[in-house]
């Protein structure tokens, strides 16, 4: 399919997508806020008073979604891509993967934290396996991170695409964390391979 074609059939979906209109409704950045809220819905994660990194947070409704429902947070947001000021989120422009960036984060919170969001996803090169090897890699990463950073009953929530490294990241993830789950959202696209991980206590 030629690009443009694709790019239509892209704002088509979009026109008629109701978590596109909801999300305009509500006043929320994007339609992916209603993933991690059917997330939070279904796992019983967010709490007040609660420490939360969110990672590749741009344009921001998993943030706007973490700061509304949450009172007295403690929330820090990074991406690649400059963020408009969200109410109650630290924000920070950088690479996640860079240890400046990791060390910028130990160093907001000063202490181990409850729960690490990542919706990280690498930009999609129209290769299915290559995309979700790309975004596994950034998965995986923050994985290691979270075990780093979250206290024994933290919680890790991350996007993960089906794939080659699927199995392999669901295997680490185990050996990091007592409970595994995956879910796929109803707000994540059917025709998509995306699916989230929600892991809880460290090993
Ligand atoms: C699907 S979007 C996130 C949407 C977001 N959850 C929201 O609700 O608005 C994926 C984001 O991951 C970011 N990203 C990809 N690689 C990254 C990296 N190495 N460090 C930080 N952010 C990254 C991209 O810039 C992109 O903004």
């Amino acid at each position: 399919m030629k690009k443009n074609k694709i790019s239509k059939n892209w704002i088509n979906k979009q026109k008629n997508d109701i978590f596109v209109k909801q999300s305009k409704l509500e006043g929320y950045k994007s339609r992916a806020v209603y993933k991690l809220k059917e997330i939070n819905e279904k796992f019983k994660i967010l709490k007040n008073g609660m420490s939360v990194i969110d990672l590749g947070a741009a344009p921001g409704s998993w943030s706007q979604y973490l700061s509304k429902n949450i009172k007295n947070a403690k929330l820090l947001a990074i991406d690649l891509t400059d963020i408009e000021e969200i109410e109650g989120v630290k924000i920070i422009t950088g690479d996640f993967t860079e240890g400046a960036s990791k060390k910028k984060i130990h160093e907001y919170f000063g202490r181990k934290i409850d729960v690490v969001v990542s919706d990280m996803a690498k930009n999609t090169t129209g290769n299915k396996n290559l995309d979700s090897i790309n975004t596994g890699e950034l998965c995986i990463d923050a994985l290691l991170f979270s075990k780093t950073i979250l206290h024994p009953k933290g919680v890790f929530i991350s996007k993960i695409f089906m794939g080659s490294t699927f199995e392999e990241i669901i295997d680490s993830a185990k050996d990091i964390f007592k409970e595994v789950n995956i879910y796929k959202p109803s707000a994540s696209r059917k025709d998509s391979k995306e699916n989230y991980i929600i892991c809880k206590f460290l090993k």
